[in-house]
């Protein structure tokens, strides 16, 4: 009864805070035309049947399953060569294939981290790097976002004690801002820290090759934890971390959450492999991708849509007030547009927006006939934006 009770009320209050999170059942077809402005399936290749075809050769070859963990007996030929492709995109030694993002967030932390060490995370960063610093146990801070001042006073006080780790995604998930990854390895070198760099949202779409906002213009020394996951751009599923030897045989040895866990399906490696060739082969999806990216930033200027200043594909649109977000979300889903509706606890209150994601897979007139909704949206809504 008390259970009842207890999960009951929870409830509740999520719902009259207007924060009530619902799943929506999709059917996408594979192939099928993209008027989803919601997912992180950046450069369109989440549907490409080439990616589809390698994941059931993968399957057929290896098995539906790993059937074990890595340390058993799970890790398969796909898992090894993609890790190998993963070092060398990313200029790293070595990388090591984590299952999800998340699994690979949180037990880098764990791995790494006790109670002796310190953390310094950027205040926006991912929920799985705030959790893997509490599972951890570890002495945790958070800096103001973006603010290297506050970093250096911050690693300034903690000069005694254990060793200093410093966190940040490279760009952010509910902002699209991007960390100043330049300035973050200085101040760790200043302080005889380490840098980890979350590069989710960086890896196949920014830097040269789509080798992400850390890739080859950082080594090891300056970035020597890196983070990528696959299931955003390269349109599958799973992540890694990247870095030297010492890391990553340290996270072999000690990540729970690597160690404790079936491998990730052969056939889904088979298909990162297949994302990556598309990655090298096919750079035009990232210039289409920027040129959507510029076009939907000046006509949304002309439109007076107060953007963030976000110079990624995530382009969020503030509205404040968690009912609103909703609002406009419905109306424009039923308008056939797909948006992120964010409301707290992902983002502070008072901040809930609409995260609008641009892909590589979008057309043009999409993309106009979205901002044109926005537009009429801002129009009637009665309140001030905020
Ligand atoms: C910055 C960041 N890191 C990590 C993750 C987790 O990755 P995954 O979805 O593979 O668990 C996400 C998103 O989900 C993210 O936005």
């Amino acid at each position: 009864m008390a259970w009842r009770q207890r999960l009951s009320s929870r409830l509740a209050r999520q719902r009259e805070a207007g924060l009530w999170r619902e799943r929506l059942t999709m059917t996408p077809a594979p192939g099928s035309r993209v008027r989803d402005f919601a997912s992180n399936d950046y450069l369109g290749l989440a549907r490409d049947p080439r990616l589809a075809e390698a994941q059931s050769q993968g399957a057929r070859r290896f098995g539906s399953g790993a059937g074990a963990s890595h340390l058993v007996n799970g890790h398969l030929l796909p898992h090894q060569l993609l890790e190998e492709r993963l070092a060398d995109l990313t200029g790293r030694p070595r990388a090591l294939l984590f299952s999800t993002g998340y699994m690979a967030n949180f037990g880098t932390l764990q791995a790494l981290c006790d109670r002796q060490t310190h953390i310094f995370q950027d205040r926006l960063n991912h929920a799985s790097l705030l959790d893997g610093a509490q599972l951890a146990g570890a002495r945790s801070r958070r800096f103001h976002h973006r603010d290297l001042a506050d970093l250096d006073r911050l690693l300034g006080r903690a000069e005694e004690g254990g060793p200093r780790l410093v966190v940040s995604d490279a760009v952010f998930s509910m902002d699209g801002d991007m960390a100043d990854i330049d300035g973050l390895a200085t101040a760790c070198a200043r302080h005889d820290a380490w840098l980890m760099i979350d590069d989710a949202h960086g890896i196949g779409v920014l830097g040269e090759n789509g080798d992400g906002c850390v890739g080859r213009r950082f080594d090891a020394e300056q970035v020597p934890i890196l983070v990528g996951t696959l299931g955003k751009a390269l349109g599958t599923a799973g992540a890694f971390v990247a870095g030297d030897d010492l890391l990553i045989d340290t996270l072999i040895q000690f990540a729970r959450p690597y160690i404790y866990t079936t491998a990730q399906p052969p056939g889904m490696a088979m298909a990162t492999l297949r994302a990556l060739d598309i990655l090298e082969t096919e750079p035009e999806r990232r210039r289409r991708l920027q040129a959507h990216l510029d076009h939907f930033r000046t006509r949304a200027a002309e439109l007076k849509l107060p953007l963030l200043p976000s110079p990624t594909p995530i382009q969020p649109l503030l509205l404040g007030d968690s009912a609103r977000v909703m609002r406009w979300s419905l109306a424009l889903r039923e308008a056939g547009f797909m948006v992120g509706a964010i409301r707290p606890p992902t983002v502070p209150q008072g901040q809930g927006r609409l995260r609008i994601t641009l892909s590589s897979g979008h057309r043009r007139e999409d993309i106009d006939e979205l901002l044109e909704r926005l537009a009429e949206l801002l129009t009637a809504d009665p309140e001030p934006l905020p």
